[in-house]
C-alpha cells in the first residue's frame, strides 16, 4: 500500500477509488465532512454519501444538507431511526431521556445513530469518514486505513492527519458551504439537545454531552 500520508486529500480519495469498491462516506454535514464531500462531488468520484438523521439536528444542520445540495448538483442518502424503537423509547422515557444517565444518552445515540448506521454500511466494502486525530485522546490511535471489526468494513479516514487550520483554509479556499453555527462558537455539531457551544480555550468536543463526565463518544467508532 503507499504511504497515503504523503497524498493530498484528492490523491487519497482517488487511490481508494481506483483499488476498492462499494465505497460509502458518512457526513454529518460538519467541518470535516464537508471538505471530504467537496471532493467526492466536485470530482464525480463513485462513493455513496449518506447522513443518519437522528430527528434531532439543529436547524442550521438541514440548512447546510440543502445548500450543499444546490450547491454541487449532487445527491446524498438519509437515513433515519426505526419509527418503532423511537417510538417506544419516547414513550417508555419521554422525550430527554439522554440527559438521564450515560447509560440513557448511548441507548438514544444507539436507537438514532448505531442502528442506521447498520442499514447504511449493509453491503460496503469501505466507510470514510471525516475523523481527525486532533479531535480527541481516542481519535490519535486512529490510523488512515483500518480494519473495522464491529461493522466488518474498511475504515478509511482521509483527514486523520489534518489539523484544524488545514481543514479550515480548505473550505475557504474552496468556498464550502457550511453549518452557519461555525460561526457561533460551535466547532464539533451533534444533535441540538446534546450540543452547546465552546468558549476560547475550551477542549473542541468540550460542547458535545456537555453535562457528561464520559469519553463523549456516541458508539459510532470503536474506542480503543
Ligand atoms: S460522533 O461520534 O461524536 O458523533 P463526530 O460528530 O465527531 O462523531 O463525527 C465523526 C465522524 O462520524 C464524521 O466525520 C462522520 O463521518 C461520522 N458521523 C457523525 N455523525 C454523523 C451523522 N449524523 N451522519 C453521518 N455520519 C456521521
Ligand atoms: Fe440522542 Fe443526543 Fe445521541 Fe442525538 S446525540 S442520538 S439526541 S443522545
Amino acid at each position: 500500500m503507499e504511504n497515503l500520508l504523503k497524498l493530498s486529500l484528492e490523491e487519497r480519495l482517488a487511490w481508494v477509488v481506483e483499488n476498492h469498491e462499494n465505497i460509502v462516506f458518512s457526513s454529518s454535514f460538519g467541518q470535516e465532512d464537508q471538505a471530504i464531500s467537496h471532493a467526492i462531488y466536485s470530482n464525480n468520484l463513485p462513493i455513496e454519501v449518506f447522513t443518519l438523521d437522528t430527528g434531532r439536528h439543529f436547524p442550521e444542520t438541514y440548512e447546510v444538507m440543502d445548500k450543499t445540495r444546490a450547491r454541487y448538483k449532487k445527491n446524498f442518502t438519509t437515513y433515519f431511526p426505526e419509527t418503532s424503537q423511537v417510538e417506544e423509547l419516547v414513550k417508555e422515557k419521554g422525550f430527554h431521556s439522554f440527559y438521564n444517565s450515560v447509560e440513557d444518552r448511548k441507548e438514544c445515540c444507539f436507537i438514532r445513530k448505531i442502528v442506521p448506521l447498520k442499514r447504511a454500511l449493509k453491503g460496503a466494502d469501505v466507510w470514510i469518514t471525516g475523523l481527525r486525530a486532533d479531535q480527541s485522546e481516542n481519535r490519535q490511535a486512529m490510523n488512515i486505513w483500518e480494519w473495522d471489526e464491529a461493522n466488518r468494513v474498511h475504515k478509511f479516514n482521509p483527514l486523520i492527519d489534518w489539523t484544524y487550520d488545514q481543514m479550515v483554509s480548505y473550505l475557504s479556499e474552496n468556498k464550502v458551504p457550511q453549518n452557519a453555527l461555525h460561526k457561533k462558537g460551535f466547532v464539533s455539531i451533534g444533535c441540538g439537545p446534546c450540543t452547546r457551544a465552546i468558549v476560547e480555550g475550551e477542549h473542541p468536543r468540550a460542547g458535545r454531552w456537555y453535562w457528561e463526565e464520559s469519553q463523549k463518544e456516541c458508539g459510532l467508532h470503536a474506542v480503543k
